[in-house]
């Protein structure tokens, strides 16, 4: 796929991942739809950016756990752009809590992760099914994480949540084809504020170490990077759909026989 004159939604684009997504989009002379729930500030900001590299920009508050929000920026990136060739299901929350303090999370908190993190990608991919079938060729890219292929992360409710995203993405793929593909990505630690105020900075920093010595790469994901690979995928790989990607520098290989 070329990105030249595209239209790509990004869900949570007002900051980190998102943001990086939509700045390398843009470098690449694609139009793109940056969506908020609450940071109007970071999401006006990425949209500036963006149109410092030569491109339109669509700026749209929208709660993916709301399904009228959804068809609403849909309908809005029609307005606007007239198509839509790669949706991005980045949004994502999360509640931290140790694993095991099993009494830390209750009923609403899944409800709460699983609406924004899965039902969201769902809403998102449905209202937008429509305009990217009729491109003929589009892709649907969804953030998962590390912690829903080995059930780590932030807590379980998180875990749960993405492991489901990837599972409906392989559900997905099987329907939307072949249109559309649909893919996953699962970045393993990704430096920035979503860890570092999550773990706070003391743990935050220690587990970067600790995770960069342990990599192969001995290094950890960034959201450029996180944005590099999402773009690698969309226009390269056009046999690839149904699949989830890992980045973590190869941490997950754990250390070489004899090393441990
Ligand atoms: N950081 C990591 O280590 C890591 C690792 C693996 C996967 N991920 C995934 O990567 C994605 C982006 O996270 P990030 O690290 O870039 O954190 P972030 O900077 O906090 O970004 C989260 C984005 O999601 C948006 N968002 C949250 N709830 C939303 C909702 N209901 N509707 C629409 N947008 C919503 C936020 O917008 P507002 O601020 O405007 O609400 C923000 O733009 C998430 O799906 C996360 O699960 C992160």
């Amino acid at each position: 796929m070329i990105l030249k004159d595209a239209v790509a939604i990004v869900t949570g684009s007002s900051s980190g991942i998102g943001a990086a997504i939509a700045r390398t989009f843009a470098a690449q002379g694609c139009h793109v739809v940056i969506n908020y729930s609450r940071n109007a500030d970071g999401a006006n900001a990425v949209a500036r950016e963006c149109e410092a590299l030569g491109v339109r920009t669509l700026v749209q508050r929208a709660d993916v756990a709301d399904d009228a929000d959804c068809r609403e920026l849909v309908a809005a990136t029609l307005e606007t752009f007239g198509r839509v060739d790669i949706l991005v299901n980045n949004a994502g929350t999360t509640k931290f809590c140790d694993h095991a303090n099993l009494d830390g999370l209750d009923k609403q908190d899944f409800l709460d992760l699983y609406s924004v993190n899965t039902i969201g990608a769902y809403q998102m991919t449905r209202a937008a099914e429509k305009p990217m079938r009729d491109q003929g060729s589009a892709h649907v890219v969804n953030m998962a994480s590390i912690a829903g292929l080995a059930g780590v992360g932030s807590s379980i409710a998180y875990a749960a949540s993405k492991g489901a995203l990837l599972t409906m993405t392989k559900s997905l793929a099987r329907v939307l084809g072949p249109e559309i593909r649909v893919n996953a990505i699962c970045p393993g630690f990704v430096q920035g504020e979503w860890l570092e105020k999550g773990l706070g900075k003391d743990t935050y920093d220690r587990l970067l170490a600790k995770t960069r010595a342990a990599a192969p790469l001995h290094e950890t994901a960034s959201p450029e990077s996180v944005a590099q690979v999402v773009l690698g995928l969309i226009i390269g790989g056009d046999l690839t759909t149904g699949e989830s990607l890992l980045i973590d520098g190869g941490a997950h290989l754990g250390p070489a026989p004899g090393r441990r």
